[in-house]
């Protein structure tokens, strides 16, 4: 485990992108996890950056997000799909075809956990997947439980992952109550991992996954038994 603490938000943008960006550079159809939440949009500016400045060629790039909320679709502004249309997707020249989300609006999404993870093995499983981290040290929509879940899966979310997303609606009632994610084996099958935190917030759940105990009760210390992980914290901006 590699840990870079940084001195602001802006490093930490530029470092992770970094990581990002090498991956494009050495394989140029490589499949890239990707995240969405507030923690990554510095780094997707910086990644648009490079690729305006000629640095980056996304045109064969592949990619896989690790969750959706139910019910709602691509055009849903709340969407992670849409989220990453804005912020990544619409700002480079990735094909939209080789940009998968899990479908918000499938009927059974015990099914669309099946396709997607099929979908993953078919493209030859992940090269680098980007994490945040959730308060209650959630990645992904993976919420502390009892056990681990490997497959993408249904998940209802925890009350305080809820409260925190409110922040992005109109109103807490207006935030969905489930979720469709990337179980842990897909993300713990990834050739590389890279977690992004960021705020003082972050920093007793960031401990606690790294160096406590591994628990399901805290879904992203798994990532102590990843081979190749990385993880940039910074502190809050002074
Ligand atoms: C959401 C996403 C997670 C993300 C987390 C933290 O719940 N499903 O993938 O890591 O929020 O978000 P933020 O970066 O806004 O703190």
């Amino acid at each position: 485990m590699k840990i870079i603490e940084t001195k602001n938000y802006a490093e930490m943008s530029k470092r992770a992108a970094d990581l990002i960006a090498a991956q494009v550079l050495l394989k140029p159809d490589a499949v890239l996890g990707l995240a969405t939440g507030s923690t990554p949009i510095g780094l997707y500016d910086e990644l648009v950056r490079r690729y305006e400045a000629g640095e980056l060629d996304f045109s064969a790039i592949r990619s896989v997000n690790l969750d959706e909320y139910c019910g709602l679709d691509g055009t849903n502004d709340q969407s992670y799909r849409y989220f990453m249309n804005t912020h990544l997707f619409d700002r480079v020249n990735i094909d939209p075809k080789n940009t998968n989300v899990p479908n918000g609006k499938a009927t059974d999404f015990a099914a669309e956990g099946e396709r997607y993870d099929a979908l993953i093995r078919q493209l030859g499983g992940i090269d680098i997947q980007l994490l945040g981290i959730g308060l209650d040290g959630h990645i992904g929509f993976n919420e502390p439980d009892d056990a681990f879940t490997g497959p993408t899966h249904e998940v209802k979310l925890d009350p305080s992952t809820i409260a925190a997303n409110a922040r992005f609606f109109a109103s807490e009632d207006e935030v969905p109550r489930s979720a469709i994610t990337m179980g842990m084996a897909s993300i713990m099958q990834a050739r590389r991992v890279l977690l992004v935190a960021n705020g003082n917030s972050k920093a007793e759940i960031l401990k606690k996954a790294l160096f406590g105990p591994i628990t399901p009760q805290v879904p992203a210390s798994l990532l102590q038994l990843h081979p190749d992980l990385t993880v940039i914290f910074c502190g809050d901006d002074k």
